[in-house]
Order: structure tokens, then C-alpha cells, then sequence
């Protein structure tokens, strides 16, 4: 084709489509859980989309903030529809990246050669936690307000300048106009546009330096009898897996769209009146009961703050030769017991501290036990591989020319 020739000899894009699409090489054994990360990009981009539109009609101001977003919801054609996409496409991204990391962690990609792609997934991680809490103060509701002052009261437990810290992260003693205006121009900006952006290419570009892990965790042979081009194979099937996770995410918008938005943050930011529970997003609940489990204010940060941080070591805290869980039989009973445990911190996380919890404890004491066991897993990882002996597929052959890592 003239035109492609044309451009080639300028830019390298049929190299750039071989390279990464048409000849890239994926492991053929691949399950639906390599589906998310495709699932996670185009979630990425509705936000975006979605995103840009809402800045058209939203207004950064106290005054006007709130009725600004009931205009989009009730007066701007199908200003209802962005609006939907985009506070449930948040809960779509979270929901997709514990997937994408609890697949990671079940399959040891996080192992060599693949740490740096589980760094840069990891602040990736706390780049959309900044983001969406960021996000969840603009429309300026009840739990907006008090969300963000409670979290912004965290930097106050820093020791000797915390005070101090706060007034300059909120740009004022409380949370306010100053507050609103820097977080609109943040979470509209450098966040999605430069620091998601730039760590999402990152993410994918070392991806294609070391190549996708597979449920095996074998690092199969790049041109073995192992691997398929990327297209037609799972180009596909990520199409058929987004089509399908799209029907869910639009079941949502159009027949149950309040399911994730809280009731309280209908009513206009009032500093005079706190609501009686304070909740975060159901996708900061685990890490909110961590931060509340332990009584003092600086502990309990230490260890929300740990308990993300500990995931950065998590490569050299699984020694284990052999990555994938499949095959390492008590690894498998403690990683259950941790996806347990991170889903009962959700729970303890949702209710208030004094009320009593389906097993008959109160929540505070139910959230120490639980908290004990999140840490306990990754006290444990190291000590496995002296207690455990993996079983190897010796079930099944392997293609020819693989080797095991
Ligand atoms: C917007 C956020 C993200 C996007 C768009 C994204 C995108 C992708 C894509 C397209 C892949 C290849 C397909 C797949 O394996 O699913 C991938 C793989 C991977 N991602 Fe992400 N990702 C994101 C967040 C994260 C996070 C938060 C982590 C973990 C901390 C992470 C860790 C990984 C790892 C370890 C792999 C390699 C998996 C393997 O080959 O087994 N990613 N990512």
C-alpha cells in the first residue's frame, strides 16, 4: 500500500503493529484472568472520554459545585449518562485492578523477571487511589466534604509538621474552596493525563520486555510451540471479554446506577453538620478498616500505609522458585485466606466500629483480628518455600522446548 509505505518510511508503524500486536508472542494457555488489563485500559479511556465532557459543564467553585453537577444529572442532554459512566466507571476500574493484582499475585508475576511491571502496576494503584479520592470531593456532597476531611486529618499525625502539612495540602484550615480548586485541577490534569498516562505506558512497555507470566508460571520459550501472535488470538478474545464485561457496567448505568453512588452525598457539603457514619468508596473499605483498627491515629496510618507498601516487597518476600500458586499447596490455602480476609476488612471497613459483627464480635475488635492476618500472609511468604513442596505438572506434558523457571 502507497500510503502505508509512505508513512513507514517516516514512522515506524507497521514495525510498531508487528511488533506489538500481529507478532507479538502470548503464552496460548492463557485464562480470563489476562483479560482485565485490556478491560482495564478500556476503562481508562471512558473515564478520559467521559472525564473531558464533565469539565465542560462542571463548575469548580463551593458555591456553585453541587448545583453545577444536579444541571449535568437533570438539565444537559444525557448529561445523566457521562455522569454514570464515569462515577461507576470508577468503581469498573477498582473492581478490574484488585482482579488484575490478585491474578498477579495468585500467578507470581510479581517474581523475575517481572518486578518493575508489578512496581509500576502498584503506583498505578496509588495514582487512581489519589485520583478517585480526589474525583469524589468535586461533587461537593456531605460525604464528599467529610470524606476529605478525614483523610486529609491523616497528615496531621505526621510527626512535628503535620499541623502544618494539612493547612498546605488543603490550602486552608479546613477543607474548602482552596481544596476544591486544586483537586479539580488535579484530577483533571497532571493526574490522568501526565502520571497515570505516563506509568500506564511504563506498565506496558516493560509488559513487552519480559513478556505476559502464564498460570503455569513457566517461562515458556518465546518462539516455542508454546505461543500464539497476540492477533487474531486474544486481540479477540479481549474483544469478546470487554463486550462482555461492558453488558454488566451497562446493566449498572441504566437499571441500578445508585447501587455505588452513597445516598448521603445528594445533600449539598454541610461543615455544620457531620453525617453519623463517615464511609469511603467501597474500594478504599479494606485499608480504611486497616487504618482504623489500630486506636492511635499515627499507628493506624502507619499501617494503612503498610499494608500497600508491603505489596512493593512482595518480590522479595515470596521466594518460592516455583510462581505459580497452582503448584505450591500451601501457598494456595494462605492466599485464600488472604483474599478472605481483604473482602471481611471491606465489611468491617463499611460498618461503624461499635456494631456487632455477623460472628457475633464488634467490628473494631473483628478489624484487629483481621488486620493481624493481612500482615500474618506476608510474615508467612518467606518461610514457605522451607515448609512446602511444590507439585510440579508432571500430569501433563509440556511443549517441546520449554523449560521450567
Ligand atoms: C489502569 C491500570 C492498569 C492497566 C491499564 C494495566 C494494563 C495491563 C495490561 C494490558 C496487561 C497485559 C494483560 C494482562 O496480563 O492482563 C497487564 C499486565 C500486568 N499488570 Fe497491569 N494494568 C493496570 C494496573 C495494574 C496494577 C495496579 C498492577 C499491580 C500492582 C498491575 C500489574 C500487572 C502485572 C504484574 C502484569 C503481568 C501479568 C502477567 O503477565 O501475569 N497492573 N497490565
Amino acid at each position: 500500500m502507497a500510503y502505508l509505505d509512505w508513512i513507514d518510511k517516516r514512522l515506524p508503524a507497521s514495525e510498531f503493529v508487528q511488533k506489538h500486536v500481529t507478532g507479538y508472542p502470548t503464552p496460548k494457555n492463557l485464562n480470563y484472568l489476562w483479560n482485565f488489563g485490556s478491560l482495564l485500559g478500556t476503562f481508562f479511556v471512558i473515564q478520559v472520554l467521559t472525564g473531558v465532557w464533565l469539565a465542560m459543564y462542571y463548575k469548580p467553585d463551593t458555591a456553585l459545585a453541587f448545583d453545577s453537577v444536579q444541571h449535568i444529572m437533570r438539565d444537559v442532554n444525557y448529561g445523566w449518562l457521562m455522569r454514570y459512566l464515569h462515577a461507576i466507571g470508577a468503581t469498573g476500574i477498582f473492581f478490574s485492578m484488585y482482579i488484575h493484582m490478585a491474578r498477579g499475585l495468585y500467578y507470581g508475576s510479581f517474581k523475575s523477571p517481572r518486578e518493575l511491571l508489578w512496581w509500576i502496576g502498584l503506583l498505578i494503584f496509588l495514582a487512581f487511589m489519589a485520583e478517585a479520592f480526589m474525583g469524589y470531593l468535586l461533587p461537593w456532597g456531605q460525604m464528599s466534604f467529610w470524606g476529605a476531611t478525614v483523610i486529609t486529618n491523616l497528615f496531621s499525625t505526621v510527626p512535628l509538621y503535620g499541623p502544618e502539612l494539612t493547612v498546605w495540602i488543603r490550602g486552608d484550615f479546613a477543607i474548602g474552596d482552596a481544596t476544591l480548586t486544586r483537586f479539580y485541577s488535579f484530577h483533571t490534569t497532571i493526574f490522568p493525563f501526565a502520571i497515570i498516562g505516563l506509568l500506564v505506558i511504563m506498565h506496558l512497555s516493560a509488559l513487552h520486555r519480559v513478556g505476559s507470566n502464564n498460570p503455569d508460571g513457566i517461562e515458556y520459550d518465546k518462539k516455542g510451540p508454546a505461543m500464539v501472535p497476540f492477533s487474531p488470538y486474544f486481540i479477540t478474545k479481549d474483544a469478546w471479554f470487554i463486550a462482555l464485561a461492558l453488558t454488566v457496567f451497562f446493566y449498572f448505568i441504566f437499571f441500578w446506577p445508585d447501587a455505588f453512588i452513597e445516598p448521603v452525598n445528594n445533600e449539598p457539603a454541610n461543615p455544620l453538620k457531620t453525617p453519623l457514619h463517615i464511609v469511603p468508596e467501597w474500594y478504599f473499605l479494606s485499608f480504611y478498616a486497616i487504618l482504623r483498627s489500630i486506636p492511635d491515629k499515627l499507628g493506624g496510618a502507619i499501617a494503612m500505609g503498610g499494608s500497600i507498601f508491603i505489596l512493593f516487597l512482595l518480590p522479595y518476600i515470596d521466594r518460592s522458585a516455583v510462581k505459580s500458586t497452582r503448584y505450591r499447596p500451601i501457598k494456595k490455602i494462605l492466599i485464600w485466606v488472604f483474599f478472605i480476609d481483604f473482602i471481611l476488612l471491606g465489611y468491617v471497613g463499611m460498618n461503624a466500629p461499635d456494631a456487632t459483627s455477623f460472628v457475633g464480635l464488634k467490628m473494631a475488635n473483628l478489624g484487629v483480628i483481621l488486620t493481624i492476618i493481612y500482615f500474618l500472609f506476608f510474615a508467612l511468604l518467606p518461610v514457605l518455600p522451607y515448609l512446602e513442596k511444590p507439585k510440579l505438572p508432571t500430569d501433563r506434558e509440556l511443549p517441546k522446548g520449554d523449560q521450567l523457571a
